[in-house]
């Protein structure tokens, strides 16, 4: 019988995290998964900084950034001094490294995903499986899709999603954090159709799983289904791959849930950040988001519909855990705080700052926004829209609790 091979798509900061412990746990659970976990590099050439313990005669010119995270064993650009199991192989040819595999994880910022795909059309397995660790939105012409819609709808497989309170550098120190694993698998799975641990008690129904198999918004998605050979991918066989000690899953149904919560906490985090930046306290910051969990939870309902639960904003770390922890230490909020105390643009601090990470939520809020404005909705969602104008430069931060006072509305 066979085994499933594992690629990471992506090793920014957050996806060479989820290669160490997707490679723990293929170590651990080496019946179900190969070893070896291919990690697709964007490649590029790095300089290991001179007071760096990896700085030598061999490193003391630019370096290609594979070479390094395979003879290092450490990502040296995107994750530091986090040394890597042996078992992750950096491998910057893109369909080389999918090859085989059975299990893609996707974690790349959001705005290379569609280029990222295009390259992989008609270069994986058709019965592949996905999970996408993105946080942002698919908006276009066609409206505003999920990452894990849309990388399913383009490579024809079928995609679930991880998300959850974890800053990535923390979970790659193994402090402790819990995620969300989103995955519904096809009728077509329906060989190995129990799901383990059922998250929300009505989970087995079938009748449910095929609905969704063809897609949240009701199109019919071309499926493969998976050789018998392999181990089935079962909700019991999933959490394996990403369950660690310091690392809890949760696993559940709600894939709409469980993307937004990651995707649109981005938007909030900013708002947090120029609440913050303006040294307004606590008690601003927890109301920006209040009003931030509210419009979550509003905005998968009105266009993701029944499938999206509230709970999964509520009680998951996807949703509620992750705006928390987002709003104390993320990215997003470090950066848009440092912009309205220093009066610059957010994009000069997130140069300055991040070393080639990226910012998920200006182009979230920015994508929202326009999908909000073909719906005809800006006002319906005043934190959104907020943040969005705020970057715009057409309101100040200063201006926030005017513009999420609905009780005007009510006068
Ligand atoms: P990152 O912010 O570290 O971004 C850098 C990555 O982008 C590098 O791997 C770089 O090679 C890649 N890149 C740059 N240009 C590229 C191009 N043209 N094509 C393809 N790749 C390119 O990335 P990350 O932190 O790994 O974030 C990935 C996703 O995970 C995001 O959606 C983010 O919101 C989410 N996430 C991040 C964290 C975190 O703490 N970093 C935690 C949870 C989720
Ligand atoms: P930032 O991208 O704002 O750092 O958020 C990280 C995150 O998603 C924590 O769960």
């Amino acid at each position: 019988s066979k085994k499933h091979k594992v690629c990471v798509v992506g090793s920014g900061n957050w996806g060479t995290t989820i290669a160490k412990v997707v490679a723990e746990n293929t170590k651990q659970h080496s019946d179900v998964f190969e070893e070896e976990v291919q990690m697709w590099v964007f490649e590029e050439e790095y300089q290991i900084p001179k007071d760096s313990k990896h700085y030598n005669d061999e490193t003391s010119q630019p370096r290609k950034l594979t070479e390094l995270i395979n003879s290092l064993h450490e990502n040296p650009k995107y994750l530091p001094n986090i040394p890597l199991p042996h078992n992750v192989v950096a491998n910057p040819d893109v369909v080389d490294a999918v090859k085989d595999a059975s299990i893609l994880v996707f974690n790349l910022p959001h705005q290379f995903i569609g280029k990222t795909c295009e390259q992989l059309q008609g270069k994986i397995v058709p019965y592949a499986r996905g999970i996408s660790c993105i946080k942002g939105l698919a908006v276009s012409d066609k409206g505003c899709e999920l990452f894990s819609e849309s990388i399913g709808e383009k490579l024809g497989i079928y995609c679930g999603a991880l998300s959850g309170a974890n800053i990535a550098t923390e979970v790659a120190l193994e402090k402790f954090s819990e995620t969300t694993v989103a995955y519904d698998p096809p009728s077509m799975d329906s060989q190995h159709p129990t799901p383990q641990g059922t998250p929300h008690g009505s989970h087995t129904d079938l009748t449910k799983l095929q609905g969704e198999a063809k897609g949240l918004t009701g199109k019919k998605l071309k499926r493969t289904a998976m050789p018998s050979e392999y181990p089935p991918l079962h909700h019991k066989n999933v959490k394996k791959l990403f369950h660690r000690p310091y690392f809890h899953v949760s696993l559940v149904s709600d894939v709409a849930g469980v993307s937004l919560g990651g995707a649109l906490k981005n938007i909030v985090a900013l708002a947090a950040g120029f609440v913050d930046g303006l040294g307004w306290g606590d008690n601003a910051k927890a109301a920006v988001m209040r009003v931030g969990i509210m419009e979550e939870v509003k905005f998968g309902k009105m266009f993701f519909g029944d499938s999206v639960q509230t709970r999964t904003f509520t009680e998951e770390s996807c949703g509620v855990a992750d705006l928390i922890t987002s709003c104390s230490g993320g990215r997003n909020f470090r950066c848009a705080k440092m912009a309205v105390a220093e009066g610059l643009s957010i994009g000069e601090i997130e140069k300055r700052e991040l070393n080639g990470q990226s910012l998920q939520g200006t182009g979230t809020a920015y994508e929202v926004n326009d999908f909000l404005k073909k719906e005809g909705k800006e006002h319906e969602f005043p934190l959104f829209t907020a943040v969005h104008s705020i970057l715009e430069g057409k309101h100040k931060p200063e201006e926030i609790p005017q513009l999420i006072d609905t009780s005007k509305k009510e006068e």
